[in-house]
């Protein structure tokens, strides 16, 4: 089948065929996304941000990643017969595999078992690569994050790039390699210079996929909101615009608050009349 898995995505990176992977927190968006080939989707904890509207991905819960995780799920797998069922991840979110391996063990059982996703997502490196192999000894594949962390965003002094020195860089590698060696099927670099993501993509064998850290990586991720241009406020500069549906939703409003003000809407397409006969009746 053309099901995307974590073999799929070992192959691809064999083959030097990119990865395309794109967030998505419900129903209606996973099912787009999956129908226009998008191979993997990540429920990210930036649906702290981009959803929820809050400051950071610290606030959010398992409860929140398990609820979005469900919608995004069910998309995939009403996807019409002979579509390409795209790989689901889910972020694991801030202390729910942080206190130890056992209890990260539990966060990622509700997450494949309530939610529905086929992996999850989590943040650090060598010092998580202890948790990574518990929870790949137990079936359940994992995708690791380095480079800039959010979930590390106070201990990290703010948005940052990271890895700009050669120590700095050694160290992302090093991390990248315990990672891999813990059993991570990919890893996710943001916020990495071009050519340390470069550096780390050629000396691993599980594909590199990454955000603002260039374009050697195998792979690349967005968060959809940004990519899609349906942020308020601030977007980070290594985001593109593919649309802007901030604008077509606030268009498509302002249109309807004028219509009706104007009486203009409803108009006969959208009105339900009764029967001649029974208006007729209705007159007496
Ligand atoms: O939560 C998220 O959207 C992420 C990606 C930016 C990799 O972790
Ligand atoms: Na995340």
């Amino acid at each position: 089948s053309k099901d995307i898995t974590v073999r799929t995505l070992l192959r691809m990176k064999e083959a030097g065929e990119h990865i395309a992977m794109l967030t998505a927190y419900d129903y209606p968006t996973a099912r787009l996304l999956a129908e226009s080939g998008v191979h993997i989707l990540l429920v990210g904890d930036s649906l702290g941000n981009v959803v929820q509207g809050q400051p950071s991905t610290l606030p959010v819960t398992l409860d929140h990643m398990v609820y979005h995780t469900q919608m995004v799920a069910r998309a995939v797998t009403s996807l019409p017969e002979g579509t390409a069922r795209p790989l689901v991840v889910t972020d694991l979110p801030f202390l729910t595999y942080q206190v130890s391996p056992e209890e990260a063990l539990r966060s990622a059982g509700r997450i494949l078992q309530e939610g529905g996703a086929q992996a999850v997502k989590l943040e650090g490196g060598a010092e998580v690569a202890p948790t990574v192999a518990r929870l790949v000894a137990a079936g359940i594949p994992v995708m690791a994050h380095i480079g800039f962390t959010p979930q590390s965003v106070h201990a990290l002094g703010g948005y940052a790039v990271q890895g700009k020195t050669l120590e700095q860089a050694k160290r992302l590698l090093a991390d990248a390699k315990a990672l891999e060696a813990a059993g991570a099927f990919a890893v996710v670099l943001e916020l990495v210079p071009a050519e340390v993501a470069q550096a780390v993509t050629e000396r691993l064998r599980i594909p590199t996929i990454g955000i603002g850290a260039g374009p050697h990586c195998d792979g690349q991720v967005l968060v959809f909101h940004d990519f899609c241009g349906y942020s308020p406020g601030r977007v980070p500069r290594h985001n593109k615009r593919y649309a802007h549906l901030a604008e077509v939703i606030a268009q498509a409003a302002k249109s309807y608050v004028a219509e009706v003000q104007a009486g203009e809407f409803p108009g006969p397409a959208q009105t339900v009349r009764l029967d001649p006969a029974e208006a007729a009746r209705w007159q007496q």
